[in-house]
């Protein structure tokens, strides 16, 4: 009795623990899935937020901006590519030393972090990032973890990402951080390279050096110490030092390992994880696409995370003084439209020069884009892409910084029958670059293919406007009292 009193204790004993123990194995399988869950549902109002958005303003600036783009009285063209004035340590294969005697000349007086965030109000864009970090190493923001930073080396001794958060704060604009994670030519040496190498894939010294390794002067940490010293405590000091960010944009990931990418995702969603970190994380991560610098997709429906456009007012990222192929504000009108009506952002660069100066040119155009969208901006806030995205003659490619750069004619034009669509609700919206002289027909208006239109309204005009819709499309006179003379939206109810 008493023995099998004990078998029954024990057999109850071990019953408690089997229940115990799947008790908290179904708990820790319930947590994992909670956390992943909780991180889905805490981002999906940051993407909601993020294709909401459309229009933001990207700065690249730092050490490179003193050559802006020359370098021992040569071109960086003459040196090699890329071409971008960002990237004349690498292209010009400066020693570190010597690049990072720029410093003690950077003293960029004329920087204003107000007169920037009012600039990016004015221009119509929502959110700013900055450059916290390049490719050269150099950090923008007081750093601890790096002395090689604007407050510690250089006459300055002001923190421009400090003084910039603070300027969004105030106009009410979203603030991210960019942060050059895998490249850094003063610390970072190889990005890995000789890890990737041990692992069996081989790559020749050009496409290393196209890769971002600093081949010409490489300072004697291995990848790892770079990553354990510099990267990762230095995203942890700005994600720690600005609490609010909205995305952490991160660049050039190359040969950072699933393993190394999967940390920085971490390590960005650990400290805020309402912030959206882009693709460039590496490895296929990230919570929104990057297609590519200064490129439009020409499948967009291909793209299946939320997604976001980078672009020049130029054609470098970083200043470069003698770079004077602005994009028009037609062209800048283009950019725009063509990528909210395919469903995606833009972010668009200026690069201040070394005084801290914005680019008369950049100024003009922004302000100018942000007249039009302060009468058309109900076409593009907010709205979602619509099945259709274009209807017109003009068909225009954008394939990359360098595409762009190298086309002989820039011409950029267009007919009164180009429409970029948008919608929001119940309400579908076609915009126009170029004025008709009399009516215009939109042929994807149709009545089978939209349905019965009930209200037609030039955003910006009170005037009633006379029009009538067929099964081939929707006619409108339009008024002749025109809003922006870049171009008009209509506002199509049903
Ligand atoms: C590239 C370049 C870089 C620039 C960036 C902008 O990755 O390396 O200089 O910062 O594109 O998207």
């Amino acid at each position: 009795m008493k023995k099998s009193y004990n078998i029954k204790i024990k057999s109850l004993l071990l019953c408690i623990a089997i229940t115990i123990s799947s008790c908290s194995f179904f708990k820790s399988k319930t947590k994992n899935a909670q956390t992943v869950a909780e991180m889905e549902a805490s981002k999906s109002q940051a993407i909601e937020d993020f294709n909401d958005a459309k229009y933001g303003m990207f700065i690249h600036w730092g050490l490179y901006a003193i050559p802006g783009g020359v370098w021992k009285g040569k071109k960086i063209e003459d040196y090699g590519r890329p071409p971008v004035a960002e990237w004349i340590q690498c292209t010009a294969q400066i020693p570190r030393d010597e690049y990072a005697a720029l410093a003690p000349q950077f003293n960029p007086e004329d920087f204003d972090a107000d007169a920037i965030a009012k600039l990016a109000k004015d221009a119509g864009m929502k959110y700013l990032v900055i450059t916290s970090k390049h490719h050269d190493g150099f950090a923008m923001y007081h750093s601890k973890v790096s002395d090689y930073n604007i407050v510690d080396a250089t006459p300055f001794k002001r923190d421009v990402v400090q003084e910039l958060y603070d300027a969004c704060k105030k106009y009410g604009i979203d603030f991210g951080l960019y942060y050059s994670h895998n490249i850094d030519w003063m610390d970072g040496n190889d990005c890995g390279y000789a890890d990737l190498a041990a692992s069996g894939r081989e790559m020749n010294a050009k496409a290393k050096r196209k890769m971002g390794a600093n081949t010409w002067d490489p300072s004697s940490n291995s990848f790892q110490s770079y990553l354990t010293n510099k990267a990762f405590p230095q995203v942890k000091e700005i994600l720690t030092q600005f609490p609010d960010l909205k995305t952490l944009w991160y660049d050039m990931p190359h040969y950072l390992s699933p393993k190394q990418s999967a940390d920085f995702y971490k390590l960005a969603y650990e400290l805020q994880p309402n912030m959206l970190v882009n693709s460039r994380v590496g490895n296929d991560m990230g919570d929104f696409d990057i297609p590519g610098d200064n490129k439009i997709p020409k499948d967009h429906l291909a793209i299946t995370k939320p997604w976001q456009t980078v672009g020049t007012t130029n054609n470098s990222w970083g200043y470069k003084s003698y770079d004077h192929d602005w994009k028009s504000v037609k062209e800048l009108l283009f950019w725009l439209t063509e990528i909210v009506s395919k469903g995606g952002n833009y972010m668009l660069n200026i690069g201040p020069n070394a005084s801290g100066e914005v680019p008369q040119e950049s100024i003009d155009n922004l302000r100018a884009v942000g007249n039009w969208l302060a009468i058309n901006g109900e076409a593009i806030y907010n709205t979602r892409k619509w099945k259709v995205t274009h209807e017109g003659p003009t068909v225009l490619e954008m394939n990359g910084t360098h595409d762009r750069a190298q086309k002989k004619d820039k011409t950029i034009s267009f007919t009164p029958q180009d429409f970029w669509f948008t919608q929001k609700e119940n309400t579908l919206y076609a915009i126009a670059l170029e004025y008709p002289t009399t009516k215009i027909s939109i042929k994807s208006f149709g009545s089978t293919s939209v349905g019965t239109i009930k209200s037609v309204q030039m955003l910006g005009v009170t005037d009633q406007l006379e029009w009538a819709q067929t099964d081939e499309g929707l006619q409108v006179h339009l008024a002749k009292n025109r809003g922006n003379s870049h171009g008009y939206a209509l506002k199509i109810g049903f």
